[in-house]
């Protein structure tokens, strides 16, 4: 699309306004959401045949189907004769799918029932390509392309250690999910969990107190308590690959402590699923000089973020960012407890998690406040002239801050202070390179 590289300034970090403009929106369908990857569920959404849930890959509507065949399989909601979407709700349990306009049925394989199996105009349109990472399910409407190994990258050593650790149990799902919607173009709020830990202690700085004052007063006073382990940010496909962030990679004891005290006021199981889970990194990096304990929050290009599991007493909250129009984000949010973690630990997991970055919780409101004004402020004529600002670490671009004894290769990505723009940098430079090349893979 031309213009596009106009928009976007690598060298000096800026990105003009027009990036987030209708006509741009309308080609990202295409060129960003009729390419890449994104999360549709998880396998656990569907565990019996003739179990589904509905979703969206962009704003094409999209549904898993766990077929009678034992297979899971993605379809476009959508009618094959009607074109109405045969799938009204967001989630359930059908022996056959039917269209709620004329009735149309199919079964759980998508092929239109009474129609001879030859038809294939009468079967629903499948997602052309449907992948499984550790039971995230993820859809792209290109039927060619790179496979979602390859689009995760570096970033699976993130996702197998830190959020699926599927050695001491694996995520367990929790009943419902979140749909909300968010003012704010998606790419605002997608970089916003990619790279900007830098709002978190102004933004929420109210949570933030109230926590320190009210909740862990003894905790997080206690001697011996001032956090002093240095935390990362962390870019992966930096420059030559699809950008991923996480923010909040911890190195040293600081939040493992921190996690036994807590776990001391809940119960001894508490206490040994803390070290139950330490014992499995320390296991499975033992060749690693300085091992990560957790990181907090991240995004996947590019729309599917993470946030909880940065300690082992929190939850797992994945969220998927749908674009909703230039200046509007349609949420959908999955929450996930450790498997292996005992039940009282679970629950409050599950407590916290529904309690925080929620629909209803005290950290996504304040997001919300921020990207309501946002939304206004982009769509004013002086917002047009004045490009957003991502210069900050600008002067170490590119520069990894481990210290050279904990240089490893195994312990992937480029490693960088908690707070840079670098990674909303490279998510524009990604981006920009959808926008500007190629006309997709067949979306
Ligand atoms: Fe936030």
């Amino acid at each position: 699309m031309s213009g596009i590289m106009d928009m976007v300034h690598l060298d000096t970090g800026l990105v003009d306004c027009a990036a987030y403009s209708p006509e741009v929106y309308v080609e990202e369908l295409d060129r960003v959401f009729g390419r890449t990857w994104i999360f549709v569920g998880h396998v656990a959404q569907v565990p019996r045949p003739g179990d589904f849930v509905t979703g969206w890959i962009g704003e094409t509507p999209v549904a898993l189907v766990h077929g009678g065949d034992g297979a899971i399989r993605g379809f476009v909601n959508r009618c094959a004769t009607s074109q109405r979407p045969f799938l009204a709700y967001d989630a359930g349990h059908l022996d056959r799918l039917t269209c709620p306009a004329h009735r149309r049925g199919y079964d759980t394989l998508g092929r239109r029932l009474g129609s001879e199996p030859a038809d294939d105009a009468a079967c629903l349109t499948p997602v052309p390509r449907l992948s499984v990472y550790g039971g995230l399910v993820f859809g792209s409407l290109a039927g060619s392309g790179e496979t979602l190994e390859e689009h995760l990258g570096e970033a699976r050593w993130y996702l197998d250690n830190y959020v699926l650790r599927e050695d001491i149990g694996g995520l367990q799902l929790l009943p419902g999910v979140q749909r909300y919607r968010m003012p704010g173009n998606w790419k605002l709020l997608a970089e916003n969990f990619a790279g900007d830990d830098y709002h978190v202690a102004i933004t929420h700085a109210s949570v933030l107190s109230l926590r320190a004052q009210q909740v862990e007063p003894r905790i997080i006073n206690s001697p011996g308590r001032q956090a002093t382990d240095p935390i990362f940010s962390v870019a992966t496909g930096y420059r030559h690959g699809v950008p991923h962030g996480l923010l909040e990679v911890r190195v040293g004891d600081d939040f493992y402590n921190h996690d036994l005290m807590r776990a001391q006021t809940i119960s001894p199981r508490a206490v040994d699923w803390v070290n139950t889970r330490k014992d499995a990194v320390d296991r499975r990096l033992a060749h690693l000089p300085a091992k990560p304990y957790s990181f907090h929050v991240g995004n996947l290009f590019p729309t599917f973020s993470i946030i909880g599991n940065g300690t082992s007493l929190e939850a797992v909250g994945l969220l998927v960012w749908h674009p909703r129009g230039p200046n509007e984000t349609a949420v959908t949010q999955l929450g996930f407890v450790d498997a292996g973690a005992p039940l009282e630990l679970q629950e409050q997991m599950a407590f916290a998690l529904s309690h925080q970055q929620a629909a209803a919780g005290v950290f996504a409101p304040d997001d919300h406040e921020n990207f309501e004004r946002l939304a206004k402020s982009v769509q004013t004529a002086v917002a047009r002239t004045v490009p957003f600002n991502y210069e900050m670490g600008l002067a170490d671009e590119g520069r990894d801050v481990r210290p050279p004894e904990w240089q490893d290769p195994a312990w992937p990505g480029l490693v960088l202070p908690r707070f840079t723009e670098l990674i909303q940098r490279d998510f524009y430079r990604y981006w920009m390179t959808l926008m500007t090349t190629g006309a997709g893979n067949g979306a």
